[in-house]
């Protein structure tokens, strides 16, 4: 490859769709560079960038052609518990580095999410009044507002819940039902989950597409954690009796982090890139790895 084939940057190259994406696109043959808070994962092609440090001096590579910005608070008590420390991270640091790539000639993406609506309706509009209820939420709607003052330069990309595979709470649910034993998933939360593959597919067109402005990226309908794990109890020949539902409220989860609805409308994603995503059960079988 040419040294000076443009190339790609992934800020928070750690996180677990900026890692996915960085392997995806150097199996590809991509030139790529990441960022990373990690003082022993820095080399020459992952540089050392702390949101919560200045990031006025950061010195990027020439000839980024994309930037995905990854990187972030992304736990919603976090946010909740330290709004300034984390707003200054997820706000006014990414609206920094954004202008900064933007200023050297990059188009950005920035990853946001449907935290940015207050969950009260289904099937958002890309250009639906922004409503969030979270600290979080309320970051992430600033920052979109932030970045899109760069205009063509910039794609917002809101994503739904991103589902890896074989990891998570999913896969210890499956592992718990097939002992036998019994799990408590809520009864009144919900997620219109994605596959983690989908989400870097999405990224890796809209790195070559150039296309700007906000993709929205969701499963087609809602289903309740409970709905989960009773379609994961049949997946694994275990008993339905051995799903115990719980309610959120009970459990001590603030209200506002539980939205009734957490759906996007993809028709952009679907229409303009010729993306339709998985149905949400095709994504929860990737999930505990059928
Ligand atoms: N995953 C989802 O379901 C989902 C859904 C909607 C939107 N999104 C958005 O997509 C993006 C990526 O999500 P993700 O789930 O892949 O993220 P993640 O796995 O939670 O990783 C977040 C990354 O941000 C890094 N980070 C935190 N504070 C930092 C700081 N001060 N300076 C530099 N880096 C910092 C972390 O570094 P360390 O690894 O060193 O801790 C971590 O690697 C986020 O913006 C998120 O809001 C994700």
């Amino acid at each position: 490859m040419k040294p000076n084939t443009p190339a790609t940057l992934i800020v928070g190259s750690d996180s677990l769709i900026g890692r996915t994406l960085v392997e995806q696109l150097r199996h590809a043959g991509a030139r790529i560079y990441g960022t990373t808070r990690r003082s022993e994962s820095v080399d020459e092609s992952n540089l050392y960038l702390d949101l919560a440090e200045d990031v006025s001096g950061v010195k990027y590579p020439e000839q980024i052609d994309a930037a995905v910005i990854c990187a972030g608070v992304t736990k919603l008590e976090a946010c909740r518990r330290d709004p300034s420390t984390t707003a200054r991270i997820n706000v006014q640091a990414v609206s920094a580095i954004a202008n900064k790539l933007a200023e050297m000639g990059a188009r950005v993406i920035y990853l946001s999410s449907n935290a940015v609506f207050d969950g009260t309706r289904p099937q958002r509009l890309p250009d639906d009044t922004l409503s969030p209820v979270t600290e979080y939420g309320r970051q992430k709607a600033e920052a979109e507002r932030q970045l899109s003052a760069l205009g063509e330069a910039v794609t917002i990309v809101r994503l739904t819940k991103v589902l890896e595979p074989r990891a998570g709470l999913l896969t210890r649910w499956a592992q718990t039902l097939g002992r036998g034993e019994t799990i408590h998933p809520f009864e009144d939360m919900v997620m219109a989950p994605v596959p983690l593959d989908f989400a870097c597919n999405v990224l890796r067109r809209l790195i070559a597409s150039r296309l700007p402005g906000i993709v929205q990226v969701s499963g087609e309908r809602d289903v309740t954690y409970a709905e989960v794990a009773r379609h994961i109890a049949r997946s694994v020949g275990a008993m339905s009796e051995l799903v115990e539902p719980i309610n959120s409220k009970e459990a001590g989860v603030p209200p506002e982090s539980v939205p009734a609805h957490t759906t996007l409308d993809t028709t952009r994603l679907r229409v303009e890139l010729g993306l339709e995503p998985p149905s949400v059960w095709t994504t929860i079988d990737y999930a505990i790895g059928l």
